[in-house]
């Protein structure tokens, strides 16, 4: 479970020294980068920055941990439902850790946007879409296509969202790697929404 000897007397949890306590190395430049790059995106679509910047700093905290360890901490927890369901331990960093946080006391809306940050959720909220955007395109990443995702960011979330996930989706499909069926029911729901984020 995460380490709780980071916590101060006041009962306050400081979020920073929490993830530099787990993460080190280019995890923990590329989750202060996701951090910095979601405040930006939260400011631009009218959200608040200090929670995006926190959600999007804690979405890796557990992804080093093995998957034998976080399946034990599924039980433990008691988590259920789809993500985390096998096999796919790859997605099991995200819920464990929002499970974990919101025993620390991290806002619910900002452990959903860390649950759901490798999958999306059908319905879910800006926030959640923002982590989800700044994981993925943070100015870190390199991959074919990412500079046009950065660039054609705005002005509307869920177009941004939306061209994020199908570049996601688009990938796992040419690799023929197997789509997590949260994913598919994310991309599903987007595609029904207009740019402005009304049904079409
Ligand atoms: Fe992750
Ligand atoms: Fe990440």
């Amino acid at each position: 479970m995460l380490r709780r000897e980071t916590h101060r007397p006041d009962g306050v949890v400081p979020w920073d020294e929490l993830v530099a306590s787990h993460l080190d190395g280019p995890r923990l430049e590329h989750s202060r980068r996701t951090a910095a790059f979601a405040a930006d995106l939260a400011r631009r679509f009218g959200l608040d920055p200090s929670a995006a910047y926190r959600a999007a700093l804690l979405h890796d905290i557990d992804k080093g941990v093995p998957a034998a360890q976080l399946l034990d901490r599924v039980r433990r927890l008691g988590l259920t439902g789809e993500l985390v369901e096998p096999p796919w331990p790859e997605i099991l960093h995200g819920p464990v850790a929002a499970a974990e946080l919101m025993a620390l006391g991290l806002d619910p809306e900002e452990a959903a946007a860390i649950a759901e940050h490798t999958t999306g959720r059908a319905g879910m909220g800006p926030l959640s879409m923002v982590v989800y955007v700044a994981d993925k395109i943070e100015p870190g990443r390199d991959y074919e296509g990412v500079e046009a995702l950065r660039r054609d960011v705005g002005p509307d979330l869920v177009g941004t969202m939306r061209r994020v996930m199908t570049d996601q989706v688009a990938h796992m499909l040419r690799r023929g790697a197997p789509v997590h069926p949260t994913s598919l029911g994310t991309w599903n729901w987007l595609s029904t929404k207009g740019e402005d984020g009304a049904g079409r």
